[in-house]
């Protein structure tokens, strides 16, 4: 596998595991990338290292913080250049003045996220890519993307490959600048799904609590629903066995409730637990001694 990516809810440790295990990776001689999604960037904060963009940290791994606003400006030259091909000049004023607008509206930072992590993976070289991404949802709806927007694409291709066809008999010029930049956005959505699709593997974390469990199962089930299979989970922050504090004996408690839950909703996944730990892991060192202690993987 090439891609891993990382999910789960909110604050259940992807930043920390996904860093952790892009660590192990490095030391065990690959070389890594390791690729942050969410636009609430902690990769800096985790390694204690100014990342902004992208940073080499060590021999073999290279940071990536991916720079939504950077990112978002070559958006918008690429979406007017193609325009420029298809719009008249009036119209191409028009879009420049909507793309003011886009940028403000919801689901545009998803639509630069997938662009960015689609040219990174494709073009950088790496054996092992290790993504930290956002929150639940919103990865979902990022892998949705891939495949729809290679769909709609596909369609736009065939409609503008017909009209040159027409072109063609009527004797007409047929050198089409806007279908080669479609097509060739389209052969790179559909490396990235075939990225998606057959070389990455998908570990949700949770903690053994309610909602974390609740948004796990629908994650697994979406992210079956649109083909991809789920075979790991990672269990994160368990409590200690038998704790002393009452405090804590009533949290374990409720705990094994959910530990239970887990057993039964997860069946058949391989599942990774990591207990909850006294101390906070940042940076390299620690990083790299919590790897070797619980991921297995
Ligand atoms: N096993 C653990 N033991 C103790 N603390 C942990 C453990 N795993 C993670 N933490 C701590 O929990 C906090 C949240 O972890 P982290 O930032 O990795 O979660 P996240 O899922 O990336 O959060 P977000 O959804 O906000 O990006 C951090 O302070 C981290 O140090
Ligand atoms: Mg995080």
């Amino acid at each position: 596998m090439r891609v891993v990516f990382f999910g789960g809810k909110g604050g259940v440790g992807k930043t920390t595991i996904s860093s952790a295990y892009a660590v192990k990776k490095a030391e065990e001689g690959k070389e890594v990338l390791l690729i942050s999604t969410d636009p609430a960037h902690s990769l800096s904060d985790i390694f204690q290292e100014e990342i902004k963009g992208e940073k080499k940290l060590r021999d073999r791994l290279t940071a990536v913080e991916i720079d939504i606003e950077v990112e978002f400006e070559s958006y918008k030259e690429k979406v007017l250049k193609l325009s420029s091909h298809l719009f008249s000049f009036q119209t191409r004023q028009t879009l420049e003045d909507l793309l003011h607008t886009l940028e403000e509206s919801p689901g545009i930072e998803d639509v630069v996220i997938l662009e960015t992590l689609s040219r990174i993976l494709i073009t950088k070289n790496y054996d092992i890519a290790v993504v930290d991404t956002a929150p639940t949802g919103h990865t979902l709806g990022l892998l949705k993307t891939v495949r729809n927007a290679s769909g709609i694409l596909r369609e736009v291709i065939k409609i503008k490959k017909r009209i040159r066809t027409l072109r063609e008999m009527a004797g007409n010029e047929t050198k089409d600048t806007a279908l080669e930049i479609i097509e060739e956005r389209e052969k790179r959505l559909n490396t990235f799904a075939r990225i998606v699709y057959t070389e990455s593997l998908f570990i949700p974390i949770l903690n053994p609590e309610k909602l974390p469990v609740l948004e796990t199962r629908r994650l697994i089930s979406g992210l079956k629903h649109i083909g991809i299979d789920v075979n790991t989970i990672i269990v994160n922050k368990v409590l200690p066995q038998n704790p002393k504090d009452p405090f804590l004996v009533k949290r374990k408690e409720v705990e094994k409730k959910y530990l239970k839950e887990i057993e039964e909703f997860f069946r058949g996944m391989r599942k990774l637990y990591i207990p909850l730990l006294e101390e906070e892991i940042v940076g390299y060192e620690r990083l790299m001694n919590f790897a070797r202690k619980f991921l297995s993987i």
